[in-house]
């Protein structure tokens, strides 16, 4: 029966282009999950968007002199078309700035007021004389409390990843001004996480499938006890809060962010003129699972704060697992954006292929402990694995049956042992690796892929049809057709991991239809202005992710070399770009 997947994604800010660190951490591994969830033939909704309000925008846009939404339309199209490059097929990548958006979130912030689990009160906040305004998330930094950090933010220490409260900072100073805030007191409203601390213990308590950090991180928080937690601030940008004395004040971006799973999966329907559909995924009895793809700073957020909300609006599903990753580094360093130690995807998908990254990505994926990228790494992975083994596989014997058996895939005689042993080894790879990638173990699961090409190769080496080809045809046919038949079977297993390789071998061995849907960046015109979106349409084929029963005769078309080597001179070139 096909299952209903619902692929959730961190909304990236739409304050800078992303960069490698946030690919391998939120947005790679859920795209190799859709797909492989859509070749099983389960009906996936994978949706995202840009992250569109919050100091991290305004701050951006002060820093450049310009309006916020000119910073988030910039970037919004820079996501497009980096996801587009790298084939990130999201159903529906949107923004938070759509009309469906704000009244989603509005009716949550009103179910959760009406049943008591958000509350005003006055508070302590800091406040900057110099600057004449409160400070709050990142208009703020400090001290953490916790693990002594210097450039903690107010609203999170990034080094032990606790959230924080503004007023926690130790030697707090202006963002802006450097200077030191005084505090001032202000009304906000205020999410009663304290109500939920033992509904979510139970909840957490029982996720034994979690990751274990992440499980043990949001236990830890539980533990200590959840506080209430401010969800409006005192800047200008954002949503509005429907409340008298509050036009000064906006919805805290935290707060809308998380609503954007459901607001576009509501979005979405109304896309198909289905606008129900969404209460498949998303209904507390619906027999659906909903996964949350994020990055280890965001757990909080998606383990903690959004079930709460969930939990307090009721009728809804919580997620089923939040596989959150760990940091990636690059050249053995921490990322970082100012320090411009970093590789951004549009620059990368300047100079080089999708698929090379997918793979060397995911092979090095910081699942359970941070990873290095690394250029030298990177180069070593495509040259000798991608190239070398897999695609030196698939296109010396595509040359060879284009060349010797007539453009056509061969008949075979009598398998021998070997044949059939390579072929079994194949057949027997789909359960595994389903299982891994299923249990977003991303790394495992192409780990063992490639370990099934490198097996063809020693095979293919051993029974070499190019020497039998003069002597026992026969032979030769049958050596070319099960190498040929286990590289169809390879290119369903690689497919999730690097998609545009395995849709251009696809051809190559004679198939007219797509492995997978085509992305679309569409534009709708709402009350006032034109919303930009990315979406994804596919034809449900039923399972696909199965062995292969290539047929003998079938026409393959002329092929053509599935990834680039490298030159070794691009280490040092790249190098010289950082920093
Ligand atoms: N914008 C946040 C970030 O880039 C992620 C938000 S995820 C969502 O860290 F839950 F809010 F959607
Ligand atoms: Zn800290």
């Amino acid at each position: 029966m096909n299952e209903k997947i619902l692929v959730s994604v961190a909304w990236p800010y739409a304050n800078s282009d992303l960069h490698l660190g946030q690919l391998a951490g939120a947005y790679l591994p859920p795209d190799i999950f859709a797909r492989y969830h859509r070749m099983r033939g389960n009906d996936v909704l994978m949706v995202s968007g840009s992250d569109t309000h919050g100091t991290p925008i305004t701050l951006t846009a002060e820093a450049e002199g310009v309006e916020p939404w000119e910073v988030v339309e910039r970037y919004h199209r820079s996501f497009i078309a980096s996801f587009q490059g790298l084939g990130i097929t999201f159903d529906l990548f949107s923004h938070t700035d759509t009309e469906n958006h704000w009244e989603v979130t509005l009716d949550l912030f009103s179910r959760l007021l009406e049943k008591d689990h958000i509350f005003r009160q006055t508070m302590d906040a800091l406040y900057c004389p110099e600057c004449q305004r409160y400070l709050a998330d990142r208009y703020v930094e400090g001290t953490c409390p916790f693990c002594a950090f210097e450039d903690a933010r107010g609203d999170q220490c990034d080094n032990c990843g606790k959230p924080l409260d503004a007023l926690q900072l130790i030697q707090p100073r202006c963002k802006f001004s450097g200077d030191t805030p005084v505090v001032r007191q202000t009304e906000h409203f205020f999410l009663d996480l304290a109500q939920f601390n033992e509904p979510l213990q139970e909840w957490v308590e029982k996720q034994t499938h979690w990751r274990p950090s992440v499980r043990n991180f949001s236990l830890n928080l539980l533990n200590e006890g959840l506080r209430p937690r401010a969800i409006t601030r005192d800047i200008s940008w954002g949503i509005p809060v429907p409340v008298e004395g509050y036009e000064e004040k906006r919805i805290y971006v935290w707060f809308d962010a998380v609503i954007g799973y459901l607001s576009a999966s509501i979005e979405w329907a109304k896309n198909q003129d289905m606008p129900e559909a969404w209460h498949a995924w998303w209904d507390v009895d619906a027999p659906a699972r909903a996964y949350y793809f994020v990055g280890k700073d965001n757990t909080f957020f998606h383990t903690l704060i959004w079930p709460a909300m969930l939990m307090g609006y009721g009728d809804r599903k919580l997620p089923y697992d939040v596989p959150a990753n760990e940091y990636l580094t690059l050249e053995g360093r921490k990322i970082s954006s100012s320090r411009n130690w970093a590789i951004w995807s549009p620059d990368y998908l300047s100079r080089y292929d999708p698929d090379p990254l997918r793979y060397y990505l995911t092979v090095q994926a910081p699942e359970t402990a941070d990873s290095d990228f690394s250029w030298a790494e990177y180069v070593a992975r495509n040259n000798n694995e991608l190239v070398g083994t897999w695609g030196n596989l698939a296109h010396r014997m595509l040359t060879f049956a284009y060349r010797n058996f007539n453009e056509q895939v061969p008949q075979p005689g009598e398998l021998t042992d070997a044949d059939r042993a390579i072929l079994d080894e194949v057949e027997a790879a789909f359960g595994p690796v389903g299982d891994d990638i299923g249990a977003c173990r991303f790394r495992a699961g192409l780990t063992k892929v490639m370990a099934v090409a490198r097996a063809a190769n020693r095979y293919l080496d051993a029974a070499a049809p190019w020497k039998a080809l003069k002597e026992d045809r026969e032979r030769a046919a049958t050596a070319t057709y099960v190498t040929l038949r286990v590289v169809d079977s390879l290119k369903i297993l690689f497919a999730p991991f690097v998609p545009f390789s395995s849709q251009q071998l696809h051809a190559s061995l004679g198939y007219d239809d797509a492995l997978f849907g085509e992305q679309e960046a569409v534009v709708y015109q709402e009350s006032e202005r034109e919303h930009l979106a990315l979406t994804y349409h596919h034809e449900p084929k039923g399972d696909l992710w199965r062995p292969s029963e290539l047929a003998p005769g079938q026409p393959l078309r002329q092929p053509t070399p599935l990834f680039r080597k490298l030159d070794e001179e691009i280490i040092e070139q790249e190098l010289a770009r950082l920093g």
